[in-house]
């Protein structure tokens, strides 16, 4: 019998998981198919059960029920626990346990690109948010051996260090801060939504003290290439989008289910192909 899996949000019509996870099913010759389900957070409760009910094997979660779904599951892995945020479930003897492949997808992305000097590099991330809890702690549990935390409301930042499950340098900081010290960084990374379309002009702080040699992220991938990444390129920097974090989060959640590891480039290609109309 075809297993059913699939994403819930409020909007969904925008979601290219189901083009991504339908082409890998296919690919690896599995009996499934994922859909995208409109659920407002009314209906949350119900959905959940609902799935369970009918047999539903995995589901991912979006905006804007990564965090309200917690209480609604039979387990919550570690890490998700401590980000406070799932964005996977799966079934497992009877139960829905909730995973977050977020903050771990935004690592394995970043790490094709610095081919395991990960550890080494001093990094700032932009932002406090559940996006910057799940790349924070993910970034802490892969040994990175300094990550300090920038954001308009210093309180917030703070908050993610104190909440840290793991030992790790960190320092909360204003943006203004951040801005003056930023020859020290190796990598940066955007998690806000500053950049974002329709704000495709702002840019969530000044790169006038980056370094040449600096590794640049941005989380945003619609536009693939925000005003941020764009100036960072003009100073000689390298960047990264967030595509490879999509891609890979779909890809750890892919193997969640599966125990199959998808092909990332054949995603890539899908949603690319998807974003380009
Ligand atoms: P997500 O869960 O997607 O990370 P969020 O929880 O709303 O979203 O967090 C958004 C982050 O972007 C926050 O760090 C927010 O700063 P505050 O904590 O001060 O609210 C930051 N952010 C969003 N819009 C911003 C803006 N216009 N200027 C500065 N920071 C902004």
């Amino acid at each position: 019998m075809q297993e059913i899996y699939g994403v819930i949000g409020d909007p969904i019509s925008h979601s290219m998981s189901p083009d991504m996870h339908n082409d890998a099913f296919a690919h690896q010759e599995l009996e499934a198919h994922y859909n995208a389900f409109h659920v407002h957070t009314e209906h949350l409760e119900d959905a959940v059960k609902g799935m369970k009910a009918i047999g539903v094997k995995g589901f991912n979660i979006t905006v804007p029920h990564k965090t309200a779904i917690i209480p609604l599951l039979d387990r919550i892995d570690p890490l998700a626990s401590a980000i406070g945020a799932v964005n996977t479930v799966k079934y497992e003897n009877g139960q829905y346990v909730g995973y977050n492949t977020d903050g771990l997808g935004f690592v394995s992305g970043v790490k094709e690109q610095l081919n395991g000097l990960l550890k080494d590099q001093r990094t700032l991330v932009i932002g406090a948010g559940g996006a910057a809890r799940g790349i924070y702690f993910s970034l802490v549990k892969e040994g990175v051996c300094q990550i300090d935390i920038a954001n308009r409301t210093i309180s917030r930042a703070q908050q993610i260090i104190d909440d840290n499950p793991y030992e790790a340098a960190s320092e909360a900081l204003s943006i203004q801060e951040a801005e003056g010290q930023l020859e020290a960084y190796d990598l940066i990374i955007n998690t806000t939504s500053i950049g974002m379309s329709p704000q495709v002009n702002e840019v969530p702080l000044s790169l006038n003290h980056l370094r040449k040699d600096a590794f640049v992220c941005d989380i945003i991938y619609n536009p693939l290439e925000t005003k941020f990444l764009s100036e960072a390129k003009q100073k000689g920097a390298s960047v990264q989008n967030g595509l490879p974090m999509f891609i890979h989060q779909g890809a750890l959640a892919f193997h969640i289910w599966t125990g199959i590891w998808p092909d990332t480039e054949r995603m890539k290609a899908i949603v690319l192909r998807k974003l380009g109309g």
